[in-house]
């Protein structure tokens, strides 16, 4: 199944990196992830005990419509990252990365999940809480160099998901491509803008 703009959910592989990297230069203009730190997630993916999963949606013309990240151990998830390219924004595509992240920690028998998001990030905001993130606090000057306060959330995981939204249009189910496998290669623990 396809996702909303016609993108397929894929683990991302090294060779996503760069047009990755492009796309997290015009969402995050202030303090976006090095390559560096991109190599040392996707490393944490592989191995016989992973402790990342990457995925891309992959548009039908191959580029990069949008990622997530989730970082788990001892039965708890973090949210690392997620982003839809700016012109595939708005036609639910976040929605399906995000309850695909969420279904993976499930699996992974993740109890709760974490994440931080901007005050000021309305719409990604939003979208957590409709999927059952509580506010937990304030980390002030958490992102940096703009010095921005991030919101702290998090999702009881023992809760089911709300069920998926309502097809737009015709040929838009808004529900995930099979759910991508965690099997791949960690940058440094890039924790200065999670999710
Ligand atoms: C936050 C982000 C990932 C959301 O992605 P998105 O693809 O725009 O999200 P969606 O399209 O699923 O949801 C956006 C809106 O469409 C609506 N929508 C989604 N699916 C829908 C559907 N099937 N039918 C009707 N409306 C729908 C949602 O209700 C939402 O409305 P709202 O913004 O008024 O609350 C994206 O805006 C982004 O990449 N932002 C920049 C990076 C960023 O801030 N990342 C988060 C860091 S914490």
């Amino acid at each position: 199944m396809t996702a909303p703009t016609g993108a397929r959910l894929r683990p991302m592989r090294w060779w996503d990196i760069e047009p990755v990297r492009v796309l997290e230069h015009e969402l995050f203009p202030e303090d976006a992830w090095t390559v560096a730190m991109f190599w040392s997630e996707l490393a944490g993916c592989g191995g016989p005990a992973p402790l990342r999963r990457y995925t891309v949606a992959e548009a039908p013309d191959g580029s990069i419509a949008g990622w997530t990240g989730l970082a788990f151990a001892g039965g708890s998830a973090d949210v690392q990252t997620i982003a839809v390219a700016p012109h595939r924004q708005a036609a639910g595509l976040g929605t399906v990365l995000l309850r695909d992240l969420l279904t993976a920690a499930a699996d992974l028998d993740c109890r709760e999940v974490f994440l931080e998001v901007r005050t000021d990030n309305d719409r990604a905001r939003r979208l957590y809480e409709r999927h059952g993130f509580e506010p937990m606090g304030v980390r002030r000057g958490y992102y940096q160099p703009g010095g921005h306060d991030a919101l702290v959330m998090r999702r009881d995981h023992t809760r089911p998901l709300p069920p998926a939204p309502r097809p737009r249009a015709p040929g838009v189910d808004g529900t995930p491509d099979t759910p991508a496998s965690a099997d791949r290669p960690t940058p440094p623990a890039p924790t200065d803008r999670e999710a």
